[in-house]
């Protein structure tokens, strides 16, 4: 039987080891200072607070093979989703706002809606999001997806809706963790053993102290029973739409404050 490592075969990637020296465009540091946000394959900056493409892009490569199957438990505006059909994996997406899932179905090629790329009104925190997921899974001849992508509100920093069980309206940080590990269980729960689970997070400031959420999550990822295997810290050039003239007014606030401005969050990856 072939050896798979001696062919240069990764069980959960398409990347080549043989040919390594040609993944030029494949980040492998820890630190990434991406440029600016992609515009093309169908990518528009439609929503406050979606991630860049490039982030898709480079983890669906690094941990995935074509045809194989991404659950994305917090969709927003369907990055994700693009990226995958841009690259030929198969997506499960979860979003709590019913009028955004008809929007990332609009921007879907029509063909990939409901087969490849299945979307799923629903609060990921709970058993009935975790009981459709399997259902699609089901349907899509799989019992486990083969990577899962956690991109949930960073607290309260950017509120999303007025829906009870949107993470951004939880009243304490407490409250948002014990809602996150609901979602990470079921991501958990749902996902191949062997195989990798990103978290996109940033920290905030609370009444001039900082809370630490991207640690934060991070525990509760390993609480449920996720391996940390990397820490990625990221810019935020390109994320949000430009703060202009307010850039003044935060530099005047952190010179008086004593703290430093967020430029950063963290890609943290974890496997099953
Ligand atoms: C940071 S955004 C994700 C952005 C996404 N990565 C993109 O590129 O568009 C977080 C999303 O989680 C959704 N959300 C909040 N609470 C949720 C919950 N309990 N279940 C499902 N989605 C939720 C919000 O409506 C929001 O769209």
């Amino acid at each position: 039987m072939e050896d798979k490592r001696l062919a240069g075969k990764l069980d959960y990637s398409d990347i080549d080891l043989k040919q390594w020296k040609e993944y030029d465009d494949i980040l492998t540091d820890s630190l990434w200072l991406l440029k600016s946000r992609q515009h093309t394959d169908g990518h528009v900056f439609d929503y406050h607070g979606n991630f860049i493409p490039q982030i898709a892009n480079q983890v669906f490569r690094r941990y995935t093979r074509e045809g194989e199957i991404v659950i994305d438990w917090f969709l927003g505006s369907g990055t994700s989703a693009i990226e995958a059909a841009n690259l030929n994996r198969r997506l499960i997406g979860l979003e709590l706002k019913a009028e955004l899932v008809e929007h990332v179905k609009s921007k879907l090629p029509v063909e990939s809606v409901g087969d490849a790329i299945r979307l799923v009104q629903a609060d990921s925190a709970s058993d009935d999001a975790l009981r459709r997921v399997q259902t699609q899974l089901a349907g899509m001849g799989s019992d486990f997806a083969q990577l899962a992508v956690l991109h949930p509100p960073y607290a309260d920093i950017i509120k999303f809706s007025e829906l009870e069980s949107d993470l951004s309206n939880c009243s304490s940080t407490d409250d948002f963790l014990a809602g996150f590990k609901r979602v990470a269980k079921n991501a958990y729960d749902t996902l191949e053993n062997g195989r990798f689970a990103v978290l996109v997070i940033g920290d905030k400031y609370c009444a001039g102290v900082l809370d630490p959420l991207g640690f934060k999550c991070m525990n509760v990822m390993n609480e449920v029973g996720f391996k940390t295997k990397s820490i990625i810290v990221k810019n935020i050039e390109g994320n949000e739409k430009a703060k202009g003239k307010n850039n003044n007014l935060w530099r005047y606030r952190a010179l008086k404050g004593g703290f430093y401005i967020f430029k950063h969050e963290y890609v943290i990856i974890f496997f099953k």
